[in-house]
């Protein structure tokens, strides 16, 4: 898929706020610092779009993106930030899980998993979260630059044996790196591929 267009349209703490349902979107979860903001900068080719840090806990809203006009890539706060209060913890949470069991034009959520690290809970659970409400995701292993090919299957398969205890089939898995574009068609024609459906 080639996008043409990559713009900004909003960010909100309030969900009431968010664009109307109309357009299909995806968003993108996972730890703070996983990579989140990088990789739609990645997809869309438009450095500084998301903002990144190499501090934990840069985004805080959720940010729509409008590509192509046609659909939305979302990106949303980290979890599992250690330095945030647990009042914030908590509220993260409220919110975010309001916006991922709500959202109706939510089409799939990326969830990321830093493809250096053995299988973590809190992105387990982060799963068995979605899987028992239902809502459609994938996972994004990223990072890849930052090890051997080899590393990151070996790490893939560990995080795919601990899913097996939990689900009955593990959702597809895509391997990227937002440094070297790694992975990029392949993200971007299962987004297509849902789009067209
Ligand atoms: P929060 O918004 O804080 O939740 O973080 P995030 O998940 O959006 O992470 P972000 O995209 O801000 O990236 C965190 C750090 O990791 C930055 O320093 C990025 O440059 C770096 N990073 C992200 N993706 C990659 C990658 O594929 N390869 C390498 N080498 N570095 C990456
Ligand atoms: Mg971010």
């Amino acid at each position: 898929m080639i996008i043409k267009s990559a713009e900004f349209t909003v960010s909100n703490t309030k969900i009431s706020k968010l664009p109307p349902c109309v357009l299909p979107e995806y968003a993108f979860i996972g730890r703070s610092n996983v990579g989140k903001s990088s990789l739609i900068n990645m997809l869309t080719d438009v450095k500084g779009l998301a903002k990144t840090s190499q501090k934990p806990g840069k985004t805080q809203l959720i940010n729509h993106f409008l590509i192509n006009k046609e659909w939305y890539l979302v990106d949303l706060p980290g979890y599992g930030y250690a330095r945030s209060s647990k009042s914030n913890r908590l509220e993260w949470a409220k919110f975010i899980k309001n916006y991922l069991e709500k959202r109706e034009s939510l089409q799939c959520v990326f969830v990321l998993i830093d493809s250096r690290l053995e299988p973590q809970k809190i992105d387990i659970e982060f799963c068995c979260y979605l899987g028992e409400r239902g809502i459609p995701f994938i996972l994004i292993f990223t990072k890849a630059d930052k090890n051997g090919v080899n590393k990151s299957q070996q790490n893939m398969s560990a995080f795919k044996k601990e899913m097996l205890k939990h689900f009955e089939e593990v959702p597809q898995m895509l391997l990227t790196s937002s440094e070297t574009k790694f992975g990029k068609e392949e993200v971007l024609s299962f987004i297509q591929d849902v789009n067209q459906h």
